[in-house]
């Protein structure tokens, strides 16, 4: 790991080979390029200090860059230990656009040292603005605020030794240790910061609950639940890097396999049509009525998990929810089936329940291992059982991810253009349709789409402005 200013990535010498991948990344980027021709000139984020936690791979580094060239003053860390491309860290670094923490294979005492190396600027104080995947920063921060009134009242540190999980046991080190430096750390931060945009799915569940109970301390903007975002990045970009990440890690033939994906929303439609598409036998998990309907008019089997279990081949979890498949259903599968997740956090697999098991654990290589049971049958587990596409394979392809990314830029730029205006409390807010159509529009030209222009008259019948918006807040695409 190379660290000879204030950054930290895996090494530096991969950085011109970063700089040719974020070169291709941009010409399949043209809704970030559009907004650098947009808002460059203009520089909305002059003063703006930004903090980035989210995976470190070369299409972020288009996203880091554009901010950068917008004016902000950019700090970034990954969302995922696994998640980080090397090259694309070491050309950002190098490009000078952003101060970068992340590298491929963190232990989680490092995720949460980048992250908070991360959101401390050198002058000891922290950012203005959030862009967060799956919500870590936010928790930091609300974790942060929390620890040091109860500090303010009682004098007692957090302490970590308090819990038995893992990660939160680093957020409560860091915040420790956070503490002792400065007792007001993230009271000034937290007053500070003009607002967050949540890139993912599991994020918005947390800042859901967060503005539903009152605790949200700054402004949120959901950039998931963006048309542009959910129905595009969670559904095609999961459809491309799902069946990528089985290949680079396994090779296996998809085709003939049964493959089960366990749940059916945005991520699980992508998944379930890849597999089909590649001609496994595909068959479908789902608790709600409505998305397993869904797949059965797609024509998927919807099973439960027990029903399937030892004949599956491939194993998918994308529930956004916790105990998905646990250790009974592991010790049942065929020899060698395989077992990954793709939703954001690694708790849909019982991976603390593999551990302890008496499986012996076989490290085929970084980020593919084989858990042998005593019955002599093993699982192949895909990175460690934390989301496979980024950590066997590259994630999202770049013109995905730019439908994504200029969300998050609007996102961006609305929170920190209104920071004085009154026009965000601490509530989460959605991106206007005129804005989300905005970013599909962008989008066409690349693909040479061809858009049908709407007479006065039809607007007139169908009751809607010609330039948009096009559709209801209730249409569901
Ligand atoms: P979603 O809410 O659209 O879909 C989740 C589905 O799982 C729902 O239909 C729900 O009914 C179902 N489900 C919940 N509990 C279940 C259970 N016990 N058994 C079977 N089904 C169950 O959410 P979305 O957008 O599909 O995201 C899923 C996860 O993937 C989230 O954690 C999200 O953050 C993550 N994500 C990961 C991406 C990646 O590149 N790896 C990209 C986008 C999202």
């Amino acid at each position: 790991v190379e660290a000879s200013g204030d950054f930290k990535v895996a090494d530096m010498s991969l950085a011109d080979f970063g700089r040719k991948d974020i070169e291709l990344a941009e010409v399949e980027m043209p809704g970030l390029m559009s907004c650098r021709e947009e808002y460059g000139a203009a520089q909305p984020f002059a003063g703006a200090r930004i903090i980035g936690s989210l995976h470190m791979t070369i299409q972020t580094a288009v996203l880091i860059e554009t901010l950068a060239k917008l004016g902000a003053d950019v700090r970034w860390c990954s969302c995922n230990i696994f998640s980080t491309q090397d090259h694309a860290a070491a050309g950002v670094v190098k490009g000078n656009t952003a101060n970068v923490f992340a590298w491929k294979g963190e232990t989680l005492e490092e995720y949460w040292w980048c992250t908070a190396k991360a959101v401390t600027w050198p002058d000891a104080s922290g950012a203005d603005l959030i862009v967060d995947d799956g919500g870590d920063v936010t928790l930091l921060v609300h974790e942060g605020v929390d620890a040091e009134k109860k500090y303010e009242a009682t004098k007692a540190l957090p302490d970590p030794a308090s819990t038995d999980n893992a990660e939160f046991k680093c957020v409560l080190a860091i915040i420790k240790a956070s503490i002792e430096r400065d007792p007001k750390f993230f009271t000034k931060m937290a007053a500070r910061i003009v607002g967050v945009s949540e890139e993912t799915t599991t994020g918005v569940h947390r800042l859901q609950v967060m503005a539903d109970t009152g605790k949200l301390l700054f402004p949120a903007i959901n950039v998931n639940d963006a048309v542009t975002k959910s129905k595009f990045d969670n559904v095609y970009g999961c459809r491309h890097s799902l069946p990528d990440g089985l290949m680079r890690a396994t090779d296996i033939m998809i085709s003939g396999k049964k493959a089960c994906i366990l749940g059916f929303g945005d991520v699980g439609k992508g998944c379930a049509q890849a597999m089909k598409a590649a001609a496994a036998i595909t068959y479908v998990t789902e608790i709600d009525p409505i998305c397993a309907l869904q797949a059965c008019m797609e024509g998927f089997q919807v099973v439960t998990l027990e029903e399937v279990v030892s004949i599956i081949d491939i194993f998918v979890t994308s529930t956004g929810n916790k105990d998905i498949i646990m250790l009974k259903h592991m010790q049942q599968m065929k020899n060698n089936a395989i077992v990954s997740n793709i939703g954001h956090f690694d708790n849909e697999i019982d991976m603390a329940g593999l551990e302890k098991s008496g499986a012996t654990k076989i490290n085929i290589k970084p980020q593919v291992d084989a858990w042998r049971f005593a019955s002599g049958n093993q699982i192949i587990v895909l990175a460690e059982g934390r989301l496979m596409n980024l950590g066997c394979a590259t994630g999202h392809p770049s013109f995905v991810m730019s439908s994504s990314f200029t969300n998050q830029t609007i996102a961006q730029i609305e929170l920190w253009t209104n920071k004085s205006t009154g026009k965000y409390d601490k509530k989460l807010y959605l991106i206007p349709k005129e804005l989300d159509e905005k970013v599909a529009r962008l989008h066409l030209g690349k693909l040479d789409a061809h858009l049908t222009d709407l007479t006065k008259d039809q607007a007139e019948y169908i009751g809607i402005k010609p330039a948009g918006p096009f559709k209801p807040a209730t249409y569901r695409y």
